[in-house]
Formats: structure tokens, C-alpha cells, sequence
């Protein structure tokens, strides 16, 4: 198949991009605006690779720009959406580029989809996989989350997500569109962005700087390998039903304290590196999903949550010039924005 991969720069997109590659024969256009959360160091093993990169091209820009979406989606069989601002903190911050890419460039790629598929004979058929998350159901105080319960977002970036969602099924209803979504739970793995909770404790630690805890610490997520989370939307490129939603996780559920001592024991820190900061607004307890409907596929997760972990701190440990790039003056604005106050006013976790 001829895929388009739309964020492939990305934390879970280069690792969709890296892990397809080399198990089918996929010929492989990313488009990236390459954002402060893309890379393109994140595919520069596969770009170096005298084979891989013979199916692979990398083009730089935006999704919601027409001028080069609309060709590049109409020479595609597929197109697989992970370009999204990504942070909910940030979404806090400033959401305007949450909903512009989330929103209006979701947008761009659908109607690039209508226009290349013509009058809808069916001759010319593209599928969009759009990359959605678990938090578009807001907080799930007891039980799990299925995929036809009530979409309830609390974040401006699960309202951007889900927001997307609806206009993919719009056009899923009304022009026919071979349309799926795949709903992530939380994702950890080599090459996430810093700004991430495991990744941050993880480089915070590291560097022996306080890991900033929002309020009690017993939120609970539910952690997904990045591996298992990319194999499960090539999955669904394959085998999942048209119009079809889809929770993807393995039901790995930990408080944040939990996955804190984690991170310190694999590195062997002190707890005392943990600091209670004044909460996150509007911070969702816990998002927990059935993950039934994938299974009766026939697709389920593999990487437990205890080796995945060992595994990335490792990653983190042995690759510091990777995320060290990353702490640049920018960084550091957000960085001061963000915990500067918190940190100022923490307490001993
Ligand atoms: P990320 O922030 O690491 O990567 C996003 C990529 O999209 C970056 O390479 C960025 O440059 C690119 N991008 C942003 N805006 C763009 C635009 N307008 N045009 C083109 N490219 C653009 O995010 P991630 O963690 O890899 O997440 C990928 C997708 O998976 C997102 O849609 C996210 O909502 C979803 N998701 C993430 C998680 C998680 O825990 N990380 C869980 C579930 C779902
Ligand atoms: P995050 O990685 O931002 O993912 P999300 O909010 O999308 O689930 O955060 C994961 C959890 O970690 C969430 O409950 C918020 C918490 N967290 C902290 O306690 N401190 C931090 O500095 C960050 C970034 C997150």
C-alpha cells in the first residue's frame, strides 16, 4: 500500500513508521510540520537505512494546508492521522493550535480524501485512520470506558480530539468515506517528548530535579507501550471495520505515585526528588477502556508494563543527546511557565 502518515515525526508516528516499514511492504510518505514535539532525528535510522529508505519520503508541512495535502493524499490508498498538538498542559496554556491542527487540518485531509475519491463510485476508495485517545471519554470513575459511551471531554485537547472524531464520522456518514478511529490509552516508550509525565520524571531524575507530582498523585492511567500502540493501528489499517471505533490498551493501570516510584527504583533516586505541586485544572481522575472489541478482532497488546518501563528508562539513560536537544530555550519558557510557580509552592510528596 501507498500510506500516507501524517505526524510520522512524532513520538507514536515515527515508531508506526519504523515498525511498518520493516514488516510490509508499505511505500511510506510522512508529512510533518515538524512542530517543537517532531523530529527528524526520530526517523534517521530509517532514513540511513540503504533499504528502508527506498519506501520511505519525507515531506515537511502542514496538515491543514490544501496546496500539499490534496496531491499527496490523492496518490495514497491510505492516509493514518497522528499530526495533533499533544500535551494536554499546553492545551491549558494556549489551545488555538490544538483546534487548528485537530479541527481544520483533520479537515483538509478529509476533503482531500473526497475530492481524490471523485463521485463516490467506489472506483477510488482511500481509508483515514484517525489516531484519537481514551480521553475523549473524560474521567471513568469505576469501570471501563466502551466505545459507544458518551464522549465527555474535559481538556481543551481531548475537546480538540474529539471534535475530530465527530467530523470523521460526519464524513464517514454523509460522503461514504472508508473512516476508522482508534482510541489510545496513554502511551510510553523511546523517543516521547520530555514535556510527557514518564519522560519527564524519567530525564528529571536523571538530572537529580524535582519531579513535579500534580496533587495527590492517585490519578490513575493506563499505560500502552508505543510499540503495542503503533502494531495495533497498523492492525486496524488492515482489519478494522469500516466506520469502526476502536479502544486500544492492555489494562495496565497505575496511580501516578506508582509509576513515580517506578521511574526512581529503576534509576535508583530518592523519593525525595518527589514533589506535590499544586493540581492540574480540571486533572481527570482516571481513564480506564475496554479493549474487547480489538481483542475479538484478533489483536492484543504484548509488552507488560514493568518491562516497558525498565526498557525506557534505559532509553532515556542511554540516549541523552536525544532529549537533551530538546531542552532548549524554548523549553525552558515552557518549562518556567508551567512548574516555575508550582515548584515554588510544592510540598514533600
Ligand atoms: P507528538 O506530539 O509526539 O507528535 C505529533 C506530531 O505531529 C509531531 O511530529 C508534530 O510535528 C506533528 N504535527 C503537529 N501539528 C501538525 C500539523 N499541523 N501538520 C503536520 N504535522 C503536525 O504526539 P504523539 O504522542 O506521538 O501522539 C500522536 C497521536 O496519537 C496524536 O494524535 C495524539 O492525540 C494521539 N494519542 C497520543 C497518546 C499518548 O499518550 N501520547 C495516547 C493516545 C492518542
Ligand atoms: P500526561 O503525560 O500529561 O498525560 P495525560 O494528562 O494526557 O494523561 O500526564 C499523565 C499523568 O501524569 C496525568 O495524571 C498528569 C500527571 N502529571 C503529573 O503529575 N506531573 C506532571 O508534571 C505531568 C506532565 C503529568
Amino acid at each position: 500500500m501507498r500510506l500516507l502518515v501524517t505526524g510520522g515525526a512524532g513520538f507514536i508516528g515515527s515508531t508506526f513508521v519504523r515498525r511498518r516499514l520493516s514488516t510490509n511492504d508499505d511505500e511510506i510518505v510522512v508529512l510533518d510540520k515538524l512542530t517543537y514535539a517532531g523530529s527528524r532525528a526520530n526517523l534517521a535510522d530509517l532514513e540511513a537505512d540503504p533499504t528502508l529508505s527506498r519506501r520511505l519520503r519525507f515531506v515537511e508541512g502542514d496538515i491543514a494546508d490544501p496546496e500539499i495535502v490534496n496531491d499527496l493524499v490523492s496518490s495514497s490508498d491510505a492516509v493514518i492521522n497522528f499530526a495533533a498538538e499533544s500535551h494536554v498542559d499546553r492545551s491549558i496554556i494556549d489551545s488555538s493550535a490544538f483546534l487548528r491542527t485537530g479541527v481544520l487540518g483533520l479537515h483538509t485531509i478529509l476533503e482531500a480524501a473526497r475530492a481524490a475519491e471523485g463521485d463516490g463510485d467506489g472506483a477510488r476508495s482511500i481509508r483515514v485512520v484517525q489516531v484519537s485517545t481514551d480521553e475523549v471519554y473524560g474521567p471513568v470513575i469505576t469501570g471501563d470506558s466502551r466505545e459507544e459511551d458518551r464522549l465527555d471531554p474535559r481538556s481543551p485537547y481531548s475537546a480538540a480530539k474529539a471534535a475530530g472524531e465527530l467530523l470523521v464520522k460526519a464524513y464517514g456518514a454523509t460522503y461514504g468515506l472508508d473512516v476508522v478511529i482508534t482510541r489510545g490509552a496513554n502511551t510510553y516508550g523511546p523517543r516521547q517528548h520530555p514535556e510527557k509525565f514518564i519522560p519527564l520524571f524519567i530525564t528529571n531524575a536523571i538530572d537529580d530535579q524535582p519531579l513535579p507530582l500534580y496533587g495527590d498523585g492517585q490519578q490513575r492511567r493506563d499505560w500502552l507501550h508505543v510499540d503495542d500502540h503503533a502494531d495495533a493501528v497498523g492492525f486496524l489499517l488492515d482489519h478494522g471495520e469500516t466506520g469502526g471505533v476502536y479502544n486500544v490498551c492492555r489494562q495496565e493501570e497505575r496511580t501516578n505515585r506508582e509509576v513515580a516510584e517506578r521511574v526512581l527504583g529503576e534509576l535508583s533516586k530518592p523519593w525525595s526528588l518527589v514533589r506535590t505541586v499544586p493540581d492540574r485544572p480540571a486533572h481527570d481522575r482516571r481513564y480506564a477502556i475496554d479493549p474487547s472489541r480489538l481483542h475479538a478482532l484478533g489483536w492484543s497488546a504484548q509488552v507488560p508494563f514493568e518491562q516497558g518501563l525498565r526498557d525506557t528508562v534505559r532509553w532515556y539513560s542511554d540516549n541523552p543527546a536525544w532529549w537533551r536537544a530538546l531542552r532548549d530555550g524554548a523549553w525552558d519558557r515552557y518549562y518556567e511557565h508551567q512548574y516555575g510557580w508550582r515548584l515554588a509552592q510544592s510540598v514533600e510528596a
